[in-house]
């Protein structure tokens, strides 16, 4: 199970079933940031225990993060028992999620129960900006729980961390599993994708095009509000819908498609190809029984404009949405300056509070010393 080339791992793989010594490993803290990412080809679809229904692949971010300290002290009495604290205040209402994921991890990391947590969590972007914080969140936890299964167990090698540390995130929210290594990630099993697995992340295995390691992603935060349809319950829609079979079908094309696409650099391609995503995403929305709406007509305004935009300009430039109204806008780095200032004069006037958040690639969770 620890030997160095790793193929694929199962399930079994992630229980952690040796004998500790606890008077070892008594107290301590440990502090990591994991990033946010944005899905290309978009996950939306599940099965039971957090198996996506097609495989999707993101660009992890750089600057929006969740940085989370756990504090852990050994106890006598066995159970799930941990403060939360969120920007060092007490947060009670983030309580039953993190709960969960302790429910959800226990099997596969039972020392957990041998502690008690003080976790300490904060975001490097605005609470109230519409942004989801349980991707970087749950991965900021994912790789503190494995820093302690690494105390017990130091002889584990950095592949087994990783691919835990997805694991157990991804039990905390699907997309958080991407957020662990790498710059551009894979998850759910896929042909073309040797080491793709639906159990974990994986970075993508090819060299990427010299355009996308440093592509920028700027965030028009259109809404600042809470979601009004969870990914869970929109997730859960995709069971009897309509078109969900030819849509996990198209995921996989589209994979492959752009598996090629970053390789090789072709920004039409690219454009084209993630655009439709971001729509097609939303057309499940829209046509799935209860059928809702995620996008405000500022958000149809700012994709009018970067259609223009790039007519006019031939700046590739595009769009790719999450389960919400924000626009995430993606262009190559040497276009920075002059989108910046379409964004500045053409696009900020739509977001709340002229508000948007400057981003680009980045490289996955870090262990803060
Ligand atoms: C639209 O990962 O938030 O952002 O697994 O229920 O926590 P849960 O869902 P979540 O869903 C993300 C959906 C998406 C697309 C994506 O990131 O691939």
């Amino acid at each position: 199970m620890f030997k160095e080339e790793v193929v694929k791992m199962t399930i079994k793989d992630f229980i952690f079933d040796r004998e500790v010594d606890l008077a070892s490993v008594v107290q301590g803290t440990f502090s990591w940031s994991s990033p946010s990412n944005i899905a290309l080809v978009k996950y939306w679809g599940k099965k039971d225990n957090q198996i996506p229904a097609n495989p999707s692949l993101s660009f992890t971010l750089s600057n929006c993060k969740t940085i989370t300290s756990l504090e852990y002290k050994v106890k006598t009495k066995k159970g799930i028992s941990f403060d939360l604290l969120f920007e060092g205040k007490p947060k009670e209402d983030f309580k039953p999620k993190v709960q969960k994921f302790f429910e959800r991890i226990l099997s596969y990391c039972p020392y957990i129960e041998d502690y008690h947590f003080v976790i300490d969590t904060e975001n490097t972007f605005p609470h109230s900006s519409g942004i989801a914080s349980s991707a970087s969140g749950m991965a900021a936890m994912a790789v503190n729980i494995m820093s302690l299964e690494k105390a017990l167990f130091p002889e584990m090698t950095d592949e087994y961390f990783d691919k835990k540390a997805s694991f157990l995130a991804r039990l905390g929210s699907g997309s958080a599993c991407r957020s662990i290594v790498g710059s551009v990630v894979v998850w759910g099993e896929h042909k073309d994708i040797a080491d793709s697995s639906d159990l974990y992340g994986v970075a993508f295995p090819e060299e990427v095009h010299e355009v996308f390691k440093d592509y920028c992603d700027v965030i028009l935060l259109v809404d600042k509000g809470e979601k009004k349809v969870s990914s869970t319950v929109g997730h859960d829609l995709m069971h009897n819908h309509p078109f969900a079979k030819e849509r996990f079908a198209q995921a996989h094309t589209n994979l492959a498609k752009l598996k090629n696409i970053l390789v090789e650099g072709n920004l039409e391609e690219f454009i084209s190809l993630v655009e439709s995503e971001a729509l097609t995403l939303h057309a499940m929305m829209m046509t799935s029984m209860p059928y809702f709406i995620l996008m405000k007509p500022k958000t149809l305004k700012i994709i009018e404009k970067i259609w223009s935009f790039r007519e006019q300009t031939k700046i590739p430039v595009c769009f790719t949405l999450d389960a919400g109204a924000n626009v995430h806008l993606l262009f190559p780095k040497q276009d920075k300056d002059f989108v910046m200032t379409f964004i500045r004069q053409e696009l900020a006037e739509h977001c709340q509070g002229k508000h948007f958040i400057e981003d680009q690639i980045g490289f996955g969770s870090e262990r803060i010393k």
